[in-house]
């Protein structure tokens, strides 16, 4: 049984009297233990699908499964990492990734002693008691992580974390998500705008159509791993980056051609 299976998913907003289709017919198996890369144009809906999937939002018309049961609600077997950090600006590093667990009423000492673990595991150690104020980007990206890890959910739902970071920490993140979610045997639903980013962290990737967004390619990358930026240059990985590139590409045109119509 895959673990989150999309049947026929369609998301439709309606505003002041005007239906935008997010989402169509979306179709997706994703199996336990999974890296899940989704790529697609602007608007394609790739943040309602993860919204749906966390229990936002609701499909307007098909169903989510998680393990075989639809979802209802927001659940802990999801843990959503977004890009702007929503940290907690009041609280420190310790209190941003203890807060779950004091949700849970968890006792103090057990929650200090978990948090302190996720806290290492993200290499934040010795920054427990800033505040988020006091930390570059990368840091307040990290303590997300550490937050959501701390629930200890089955799965990472992350919707562009690393878009707001520089090259250098965005790569080293990269690394570190992989090196956790291999660790904890996590299965993850990750959207990116970089096709780099995509090739290096994932085991599927999935390209959507423009709106209203639908699976318009799902693609194993059967690259080896450990991956590195050095990979970048095989033709294996030119070969997938060409592949991916020409199927979005089609679709951002798409999107141009949309928005040209509706000013003409
Ligand atoms: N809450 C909402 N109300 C109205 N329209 C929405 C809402 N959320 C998303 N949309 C619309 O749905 C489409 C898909 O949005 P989104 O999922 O954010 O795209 P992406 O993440 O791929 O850029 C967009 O046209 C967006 O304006
Ligand atoms: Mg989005």
């Amino acid at each position: 049984m895959a673990l989150i299976e999309f049947e026929n998913v369609s998301k439709w907003f309606t505003e002041a009297g005007v239906t935008v289709h997010a989402v169509e017919n979306f179709n997706l198996s994703i199996n336990e233990g999974e890296f899940v890369c989704i790529v697609g144009a602007s608007g394609c809906g790739k943040s309602t699908l993860l919204n749906m999937v966390a229990g936002f939002i609701k499909p307007s018309s098909g169903r989510i499964l998680l393990e075989g049961e639809p979802i209802t609600k927001i659940d802990p077997r999801c843990g959503m990492i977004f890009q702007n950090y929503a940290l907690f600006p009041w609280k420190t590093v310790l209190g941003n990734v203890e807060f779950g667990l004091k949700m849970k009423k968890m006792p103090k000492k057990q929650r200090r002693e978990l948090a302190r673990e996720y806290i290492q595991m993200v290499g934040l150690t010795g920054f427990e008691n800033h505040y988020p104020s006091e930390l570059s980007g990368g840091m307040c990206q990290r303590v997300t992580i550490a937050r959501a890890l701390a629930n200890d959910p089955k799965i990472l739902l992350m919707d562009e974390p690393f878009a707001a970071l520089d090259a250098m920490t965005r790569q080293v993140m990269q690394e570190e998500l992989l090196r956790i979610v291999h660790d904890r045997n996590k299965t993850t639903l990750f959207i990116t705008h970089s096709i780099d980013e995509a090739l290096i962290l994932a085991d599927r990737i999935v390209i959507m159509s423009a709106r209203p967004g639908r699976v318009k390619q799902d693609l194993v990358i059967d690259l080896p791993r450990p991956r590195h930026v050095s990979d970048q240059l095989t033709q294996d990985y030119l070969d997938y980056k060409n592949t991916i590139w020409e199927s979005v590409q089609e679709e951002v045109m798409q999107n141009m051609l949309f928005a040209e119509r509706k000013l003409a």
